[in-house]
């Protein structure tokens, strides 16, 4: 597209359908349980349903009204409430928080005035708004909201108050069990999406070692070979801290599994299934995904690992959006987005693969890597420090990837997450990996 005028209306419209598409998913997730619901703190791990909405607005507020347009704040005695370092979220649940209709009024106002800042707004200028940055950075943080409310819904006691369909059953995975990655530089990070998050920058080379990489994420099954090998009871296959840790919480399997007999049951969005064996393992922690790998004679992938199997083409010296290429993700690519509650089997979407062979790594599960979450080289902050920089080497664990529970314009091949190596109430699963060169 050369005709920049044209180019500011693609942007626009990119931006506006960005911003709907989040808000359809708020209304669901916060339309579908009643007012005591909303307000209940369902875990202490967890904020009131409430407290998510009100945030959403309040984080809209602040920066496509006040930064972008210069406006007044519309109610600033609220801004502390919903501000996440002042309260941590076991706090939140006792401070005096908008009511469900008053946070559904506050966010609708906000966001009839943010699309008449939208309307009007230049792409070109200044850095928040170039190439409609800080809309789409909005966007995406309602988005990862509508994640954590989805994991809210998934500890909430109570029937079910979400529904959508099955993916589609596939034969199961027959390929190889591991795909070669040769060894060599790649580009990791980007300088050119336009919506990248501040920690996905800058572009730079990795020297990347050769590797094998799991084909597609561990499945249940086997997972519940470790399980029922005795896994959680060898210290072996644990590190000193993973050891302590599933001693101290008393784990013997994935979080919302339970034996009954000689089955396995899990509990997913208020109802008790079988768990399915062909599907990759969801809510485990770091310590699980590495203790499992080592069990299993191997590893997990570091972070640039995984990035060079998603992303790398041996066919150019570029790297990709996305595995499958630079296109958009649709439903043909991976499972993103909430369109189904539960990630797809093991061997879905082979037209999402990457050029090697590698499926399923954008959408189904979160997958944890063996790294650190920490700068990249020329890493600047922005626009905030408290979105990625006082995060950095607290002992975080990265995630990457992207699960079904979230949108695609909050998942890239770059995109990074992170989360203690206890946490998984998350929709976290891993693959392994092992080193090539040995
Ligand atoms: C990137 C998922 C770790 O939920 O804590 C939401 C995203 N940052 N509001 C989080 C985020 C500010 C963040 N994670
Ligand atoms: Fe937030």
């Amino acid at each position: 597209m050369t005709d920049p005028a044209l180019d500011a209306e693609v942007l626009r419209e990119r931006a506006v359908a960005s911003l709907l598409t989040a808000r359809e998913r708020t209304a669901l997730l916060t339309g579908c349980v009643d007012e005591p619901d909303l307000t209940a703190q369902h875990s202490p791990l967890m904020s009131p349903l409430v407290w998510d909405l009100a945030h959403i607005g309040n984080q809209e507020e602040q920066w496509l009204l006040r930064a972008v347009a210069g406006q007044e704040a519309i109610r600033p005695e609220i801004d502390s409430l919903y501000d996440a370092f002042e309260h941590p979220r076991t706090e939140r649940p006792k401070l005096p928080l908008l009511s469900p209709d008053e946070a559904r009024r506050y966010t609708a106002d906000v966001r009839g005035r943010a699309l008449d800042v939208l309307e009007n707004a230049s792409f070109h200028g200044t850095r928040l708004t170039e190439a409609g940055f800080v809309f789409g950075m909005i966007a995406q943080h309602e988005q990862q909201h509508d994640e954590t409310m989805l994991i809210t819904h998934q500890l909430r006691r109570g029937p079910r108050a979400l529904t959508a369909p099955d993916p589609e059953p596939v034969p199961p995975f027959t390929g190889p069990s591991e795909v070669l990655v040769p060894g060599g530089p790649f580009t990791m990070g980007t300088s050119t999406e336009p919506w990248a998050l501040d920690n996905e920058r800058p572009a730079h080379r990795r020297e990347v070692p050769p590797f094998f990489i799991d084909t597609t994420p561990v499945t249940n099954a086997a997972y519940l070979a470790f399980v029922e090998d005795g896994g959680y009871d060898d210290p072996r296959w644990w590190t000193a801290e993973g050891w302590a840790h599933v001693r101290r919480a008393s784990l013997t399997a994935p979080l919302f599994w339970r034996r009954e007999g000689r089955q396995w049951l899990r509990r997913r969005f208020g109802a008790t299934e079988v768990v399915p064996p062909d599907e990759p393992v969801l809510h485990v922690c770091w310590y699980e995904a590495d203790a499992y790998a080592r069990w299993a004679g191997r590893r997990l992938p570091t972070e640039a690992e995984w990035e060079k199997a998603a992303r790398y083409d041996p066919a150019g010296d570029r790297s990709r959006r996305y595995p499958w290429g630079d296109a958009e993700p649709g439903p043909e690519h991976a499972n993103l987005g909430q369109r189904h509650l539960r990630p797809a089997p093991a061997g879905s979407y082979p037209a999402g693969a990457s050029p090697l062979g590698v499926r399923q790594l954008i959408g189904d599960v979160w997958e944890w890597t063996a790294s650190d979450f920490l700068p990249y080289p020329g890493f600047r902050a922005f626009p905030y420090r408290e979105y990625s920089e006082v995060f950095f080497g607290s002992g975080y664990k990265v995630l990457r990837g992207g699960s079904f529970a979230v949108d695609p314009v909050a998942c890239r091949g770059t995109f990074r997450n992170w989360d203690y190596p206890i946490r998984r109430q998350i929709f976290s699963g891993f693959r392994t990996a092992r080193s090539a060169d040995a």
